[in-house]
Parts: structure tokens; C-alpha cells; sequence
């Protein structure tokens, strides 16, 4: 994934450009560059490295002008050199490039402008974009140019084009990856997501596949590859630009950590009353199909598909739908046997994974309905699905997902509840008490957050350990697995998850005095006193024990080493409150380690490639 901004403007842009720049380096950080238009020439700098780190080198500030483009790259083709980075410029210096997904044709079309005369100097599929603009040009109005080329091209693309000889235009395009379109005063933008123009306009366009978007200082116009003009909505954002900056915390994880009792108070917000979920005006789901509806495949990757694990449980309980959760990479390439009657639920808090997105159009081609869950509006899984539920969590920048998953377990459990009250598996006052249950969760979760120091006090005593081990069980065992996430992420520790009763089939090996373990074991009915005995098995063995537990646990406290409390709940709820504990660990561990917690090595926040 990388991340794009430009702008046109009545007035110098350089410092705006830059702004915009930092405010996307979570979307990857091997390489960043700019270009200006002044005096039909390109003005191009670029390096490798952070954007502070080329920034100090080559001085970004140097390059001014009315009208700019800016790129930060994460590495698809070709590897981390100067010459890779973009933008990208064609054999006469005149049409520069920067790009955001994958070239699927690029090799062949390569071939062809090599064969046509084109030089290249990079590895990049980039860079095939710039000649063969350049190739569809001659004579040309640009866009016309810029449109034939694309008709060229396979694969996913957001593009920024400037021309040398049109120093008043700005060109956009998309297909498969983000870009939205800022509409300013006296001046307008591109980028690959909101917050990143935000402090500049609150009025936003999103560009759908296959359009592209010509821009000068006071117009735009948006065209389909064939040349026809389309009427775009434009959004007013109602988020403040400031949502989407630090707000005094130390890193973006922290403060979405700590957003978590506001975010799902939102998810919440007008969605439930005392006796039930209002929701499905807006899933845009009928309610003949939702009754009828005899299996649900969730489609999702990495966070998003362990709150899939935690969804499969609520339907399957309370619902009784029988549900299966997919790889959205695995389900890609697999001849899934869907029939009309299935619903096809793809969580993705970017909309933009490419996987999932992937996963989804398969299952569309069984005909069958599809809905997303999801936190960025108008983002491409939105715009493929037929109903959307959205998360509301705010714009998530830290590359470990917090906030959103835990808006996607309130959607999740508020979509069990309709689902179950319109197939009558639960009663009124079941239905009541699950209200209830939910509608407590803002307030407990901001009593875990407020009680943290035994967390802490675990992150100063086992920073230093090289491996950890998280085991759950039932609606928990996804909080195993999410735990060990969040710690690989930020920390680089390894760390596994685990069903409770598997660690007998082989991992209680790994047990011994430098092996954190950290079980989830709040108090339920259906396996606390299993867990109690898997807590034993590893105490035996020598091992640290870090429990998650029910306030008022007299148990788990006698055995584990360290217990953090969580407040009781429902079952189905536990395990929004006790991920919680494991994303502050992770935090914490990998603060005292010095890790770049908000962009951790090799990871991007949105994978919108395969
Ligand atoms: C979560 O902390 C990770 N950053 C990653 O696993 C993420 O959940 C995954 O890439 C899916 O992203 P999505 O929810 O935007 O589709």
C-alpha cells in the first residue's frame, strides 16, 4: 500500500504537500517523493527512507509551485532504491506518475514500449503508466491520453499525473485502490484517504473504478474511460481534522485504544432501544431475505477475521445460522459451494484489502447477497456490497487495529440480535437482556482502561521474553489468537494463540520459566473451570501465568502469577472486554522496546495488494 496526495492551487502548495505526506506514511514508509509543475518543467525530489529522514536530505521545502504531487511507497515491484521511488516520468521529462496498487499487464505492456523505442530506468510497474501516457499522447488532449492508456492497463491503480506542458491541471484516476478527491476554495486535491486532507476540506468526492478526474485550482471534472462526464455526490466529513491527529497521546494506538468506549458508544448510537436493535433500514437487507437466510460465510484477513471467529460464534449461539469464517485470501482461489440462500459477510475496517475485496467479488459471482462491515465510508468493499453496516470507530491510523475491532464485535453482536429476533430463536426478554448487556460495555470498558497497572507492571517484568503463548477458549479463543497479534505487530515478539485444551497436542512443550502465558478466563458457565485446570497444567510446568479474569475471581488469582480484572458480562460480550488488557500489553511491551509502534517494520495499515 502506498499513500498519494496533490494538490492545485491559486497559492503555493509546498507546505501543504508535506503535511499531507505525514499524514499518510502509515500507508508505507521505504520511499517518499514530490513533483512540481514550473515553467512547463517537472521539479522532482525523492530518496529513500522515512519522509523526515529524505526530508533532511534533500529538503522538500526547496520544490514550491501551485500545483504538486507527493508519494510515500511501499515496495511491490522492484525493491527500496532511489530509482524505484516514485514519482515516475516518461522518456521526455514531460508527464509524471504516482501510483498506488498493482499493474497486472505491466510486463507485457513494457515490452511493448521497449519495442516502440521507450527507455526505461526503474523496475517499477509504475513507471509503464508514465510511456505509455506518453505513447497515447502525441497531439492528444491529455486526458484523452491519459484515458486510452488506461484502457490498457490490468490491475489495481490510484494514480496522480502532472504534465509539464499543462501546469494547470491535475489528473486523477482509480481503479481497486482508494483515492478521494478534496473540493477546496481557490484550490483542490487528491489522496488516498480523508484525514489526510482534512485540515483543507471537509468536502470530499470518491472516485469509483475505472474513473478519472481532471482538476484545476477552481473545477473538476470526473469521466469514465470512455469520456463520458459523471455527476459525483460530494460528502461533507463530519469528522474534525484534529480526529485524526494524536490528541496528546504518546502514539495513535494508544489514543484508539483509549477512543474504545467512545467509538462503540457510537457503533451503538441510534442502532438499539431498550427492547430492540434498529438496524436493518440501514443494512439495506429485506427482511424476507434476512429470515431466510440459511448460512453466512465471513470473509476478512488478520484482526478483522478473528472478530469474524467471534461473529461465527454469536450466530451460530443466538441466531442459530450456521456460519463459517474464511481466509479472504484462502476463499479467493477456492470453489466455494455458495448457493443464493448464503450471505456473504466481508469485515474489513480499510474496505480496501485487496484479498478481501477479492474474496467478495467470488462470492458475488454465486449471486449471492453480500454485506459489509466496515469503518471507512464510501471505501471500495462499501461500494461492492449489497447492505453496509459501518463501525463508526473514527478514522484508525495505527497499523494495529484496536478500536475497529471492537466496533466490529458491537456490529457483529447487534446484527445477532436482529437476526435472532426476526427468526425468533431468542425471546423478548433474552433480546432485552442482550440490549442491556451492550448498552453497560462503554462504561466497563472504560473501568479496564482505567485500571491498568497490573499491565503495566507485566510489560516491565517480561519485555525482555523472546516467545508467549495466548490461550482461550470458546468465544475467547479469538482473543487468544488477537492477543498474540497485537504483540507480534508492534513488538516483533513472537507470540502464538491457541485453543486452551490444544496446548496439550503439542505446544505445552514450549512450557518453562521464560514462557509467558497469558490465559483469557472470564467466569462463564461453558468452560471457566476447563481453563482453571489448563492454568494448573502450565503452573506445573513452571510457566509465568498472566490471567484475564472475572472481578471477584477467587480462583484464577490463587494460580496465575498475575490477574487482570475485567468486569462481568455476558458471555457473547466477554470477549470485547477482555482483548482489551491484551492490546495495552502489546502497547506497553513494545513502548518500553522503543518499536515504531503506529508503523511497525514491514507492515502497512491497509494491504491493498495480494
Ligand atoms: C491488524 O492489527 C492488522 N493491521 C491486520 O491484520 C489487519 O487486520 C488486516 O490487514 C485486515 O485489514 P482490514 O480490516 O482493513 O481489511
Amino acid at each position: 500500500m502506498c499513500g498519494i496526495v496533490g494538490i492545485v492551487s491559486a497559492k503555493n502548495v509546498s507546505e501543504k504537500l508535506l503535511n499531507g505526506l505525514a499524514n499518510l506514511e502509515y500507508r508505507g514508509y521505504d520511499s517518499v517523493g514530490m513533483c512540481f509543475v514550473n515553467g512547463n518543467k517537472l521539479n522532482i525530489k525523492k530518496g529513500i527512507g522515512k519522509l523526515d529522514e529524505v526530508h533532511k536530505r534533500v529538503n522538500f521545502l526547496k520544490l514550491n509551485g501551485n500545483i504538486g504531487m507527493g508519494h510515500c511507497r511501499w515496495s511491490t515491484h522492484g525493491g527500496v532504491t532511489e530509482k524505484n521511488a516514485h514519482p515516475h516520468v516518461d522518456c521526455k521529462n514531460k508527464i509524471s506518475v504516482v501510483h498506488n496498487g498493482i499493474i497486472e499487464n505491466y510486463s507485457e505492456l513494457k515490452e511493448m514500449l521497449i519495442g516502440k523505442g521507450h527507455n526505461f530506468y526503474s523496475q517499477t510497474d509504475t513507471e509503464v503508466i508514465a510511456h505509455l501516457i506518453e505513447d497515447c499522447l502525441k497531439g492528444n488532449k491529455i486526458e484523452n491520453a491519459v484515458r486510452n492508456a488506461l484502457k490498457k492497463v490490468e490491475g489495481s491503480y490510484a494514480l496522480g499525473i502532472l504534465f509539464a506542458d499543462s501546469p494547470d491541471k491535475l489528473i486523477a484516476a482509480r481503479n481497486e485502490s482508494p483515492l478521494v478527491i478534496g473540493i477546496g476554495n481557490g484550490e483542490n486535491f487528491i489522496a488516498s484517504d480523508v484525514p489526510s486532507i482534512l485540515s483543507h476540506t471537509k468536502k470530499m468526492i470518491y472516485l469509483d473504478d475505472r474513473e478519472i478526474a481532471v482538476l484545476t485550482k477552481d473545477s473538476f471534472k470526473i469521466l469514465n474511460l470512455d469520456g463520458n462526464e459523471k455527476k459525483k455526490k460530494i460528502h461533507t466529513i463530519k469528522w474534525s481534522a484534529e480526529a485524526a491527529q494524536k490528541s496528546g497521546y504518546k502514539h495513535f494506538m494508544l489514543k484508539e485504544i483509549y477512543e474504545q468506549p467512545r467509538a462503540i458508544a457510537d457503533t451503538l448510537n441510534g442502532r438499539i432501544s431498550n427492547s430492540h436493535v434498529i438496524f436493518e433500514k440501514e443494512l439495506g437487507l429485506s427482511d424476507d431475505f434476512l429470515k431466510g437466510i440459511k448460512r453466512i460465510v465471513i470473509l476478512a484477513c488478520g484482526t478483522s477475521w478473528h472478530a469474524g471467529l467471534i461473529g461465527e460464534f454469536m450466530l451460530e449461539e443466538l441466531a442459530k445460522i450456521p456460519t463459517e469464517v474464511e481466509y479472504a485470501s484462502e476463499f479467493r482461489y477456492r470453489h466455494a459451494l455458495l448457493g443464493k440462500e448464503a450471505l456473504a459477510v466481508a469485515i474489513s475496517q480499510s474496505g480496501e484489502t485487496a484479498d478481501t475485496i477479492a474474496a467478495l467479488k467470488e462470492a458475488k459471482k454465486y449471486g449471492v447477497k453480500t454485506l459489509a462491515i466496515c469503518n471507512v465510508m464510501g471505501s471500495s468493499i462499501t461500494r461492492i456490497s449489497d447492505g453496509v453496516a459501518y463501525t463508526r470507530a473514527g478514522p484508525e491510523i495505527g497499523v494495529a487495529s484496536t478500536k475497529a475491532f471492537t466496533t466490529q464485535l458491537a456490529v457483529l453482536y447487534l446484527l445477532t440480535i436482529m437476526l435472532a429476533k426476526l427468526r425468533e430463536t431468542l425471546n423478548e426478554s433474552q433480546i432485552k437482556d442482550m440490549i442491556a448487556g451492550i448498552r453497560k460495555i462503554p462504561l466497563q470498558l472504560q473501568s479496564v482502561l482505567d485500571e491498568d497497572n497490573e499491565i503495566l507492571k507485566c510489560a516491565e517484568l517480561y519485555y525482555n521474553k523472546q516467545n508467549s503463548l495466548y490461550l482461550g477458549r470458546g468465544i475467547n479463543f479469538p482473543i487468544a489468537l488477537e492477543g498474540a497479534l497485537k504483540l507480534k505487530e508492534v513488538s516483533y515478539i513472537h507470540a502464538e494463540g491457541y485453543p486452551a485444551a490444544e496446548m496439550k497436542h503439542g505446544p505445552i512443550a514450549l512450557i518453562d520459566k521464560n514462557m509467558p502465558v497469558l490465559f483469557i478466563a472470564p467466569h462463564d458457565v461453558f468452560t471457566y473451570k476447563k481453563v482453571l485446570g489448563n492454568i494448573e497444567e502450565v503452573k506445573a510446568r513452571g510457566g509465568i501465568i498472566i490471567a484475564v479474569a472475572t472481578h471477584g475471581d477467587k480462583e484464577v488469582p490463587k494460580k496465575a502469577n498475575h490477574t487482570i480484572f475485567i468486569p462481568k458480562t455476558l458471555y457473547t460480550l466477554s470477549s470485547i472486554l477482555a482483548v482489551v488488557p491484551l492490546q495495552l500489553l502489546a502497547y506497553y511491551i513494545a513502548d518500553k522496546l522503543g518499536r515504531d509502534i503506529d508503523k511497525p517494520r514491514n507492515l502497512a495499515k491497509s494491504v491493498v495488494v495480494e
